[in-house]
């Protein structure tokens, strides 16, 4: 195949960053995303109606002349949410809230300690139909980084997931054959987003031949197994898989650094990386599905109405991009051959 049409996609999972940030993030994001669920970890984080729906019209106003795309808020879970704060949050448009474990990952110290603090929180998340988003590792020192995930299952997603049967969960950025099988076996109420950097990745991408600062992000590369089985796991059409690019830039000089901050910014090629690797992996037919079907129907919105066309023909990233503030970035494959493109 050299051609595919398939329905107009969403973006289930993005970072946006905020103030000038947004005059190159929205529009990135805008060229082919129609939706966008908006991760609220800013500083300081998004935690209510209100700063939500400010967030919300600043992302709007840098929208590209007579583009549509529509961002779809969510608010930071903190010890300190309240029932009324998800009450208000959901009449004023929100669509779900992000649970980050405490210090799990960037601008991650507001999160939570206590899960289980949050029980009556999630109640009324599924009374009044909020969605909730987790990003599935814990947080303790003596937890090995590669087992975090893992262990986040064992310990929390398997309960919460089975005390909350009505309540919709995402479990986030997946990154292990533990969590696509847990996923998979789990009822209707759970599903998972897959980053292109997870499919397309293993740890050896990281770490062989010197440490390559922009493949780092949170839940980290794992080994290869992993990787199969999340591509495994997209090539068998489960709609409990949907596409969350996790885009996350961060300046050029926070990723290399002595201590470089987490993130891929993959907003400039990710529909294009999707459509590579489905291809490699003999999986084309189940693009659309993921990509722009069932993500809208566990959201529980329509699908897009609108097609995008891809076709197989190379072209390459930049090596850098120069943000608002006159600074560099350096996007996800910067500098590489991507082998599908926007028609
Ligand atoms: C994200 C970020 O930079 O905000 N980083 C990442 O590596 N994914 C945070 C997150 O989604 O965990
Ligand atoms: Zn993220």
């Amino acid at each position: 195949m050299t051609e595919i049409t398939i329905t107009a996609p969403d973006d289930w999972h993005l970072h946006l960053r905020d103030s000038d940030m947004l005059g190159e993030t929205v529009p990135a994001t805008a060229r082919i995303f129609k939706r966008g669920i908006i991760m609220p970890n800013l500083v300081p984080p998004v935690t209510n109606a209100e700063l939500a729906s400010q967030y919300r019209q600043r992302i709007l106003a840098a929208r590209p002349q007579g583009n549509d795309f529509e961002p779809l808020m969510t608010i930071y879970l903190t010890n300190d949410t309240t029932k009324q704060d998800i009450i208000d949050a959901k009449a004023a448009g929100v669509v779900a809230a992000k649970l980050y474990p405490a210090g799990a990952t960037t601008n991650s110290d507001a999160a939570v300690k206590a899960l289980e603090a949050l029980y009556p929180i999630f109640a009324t998340m599924a009374d009044v139909g909020l969605l909730l988003l987790v990003h599935g590792e814990v947080t303790e020192s003596h937890i090995d980084i590669f087992d975090r995930e893992k262990v986040f299952i064992d310990r929390y997603m398997s309960k919460v997931v089975k005390d909350f049967p009505t309540l919709k969960i995402v479990f986030e950025h997946i990154t292990t054959k533990d969590a696509a099988e847990f996923v998979m076996a789990a009822p209707a109420n759970i599903a998972a987003t897959i980053t292109p950097q997870h499919l397309l990745l293993n740890r050896n991408d990281l770490l062989v031949g010197g440490v390559r600062p922009h493949n780092f992000c949170l839940p980290v590369l794992k080994r290869n197994i992993h990787q199969q089985a999340l591509q495994q796991a997209v090539k068998t059409g489960s709609s409990k898989f949907f596409l969350g690019t996790d885009s996350a830039p961060h300046e050029k000089s926070a990723k290399e650094s002595a201590c470089g901050c987490a993130g891929c910014y993959s907003a400039w090629g990710a529909i294009e990386l999707y459509a590579q690797i489905f291809d490699e992996i003999g999986a084309l037919d189940k693009l659309e599905g993921f990509a722009s079907h069932y993500g809208a129907d566990f959201y529980g919105l329509e699908r897009n109405s609108q097609k995008i066309t891809l076709v197989k023909e190379s072209w390459q990233l930049p090596e850098q991009i120069i943000l608002p503030n006159g600074r560099p970035i350096v996007p996800f494959h910067a500098g590489q051959t991507v082998s599908w493109k926007v028609k």
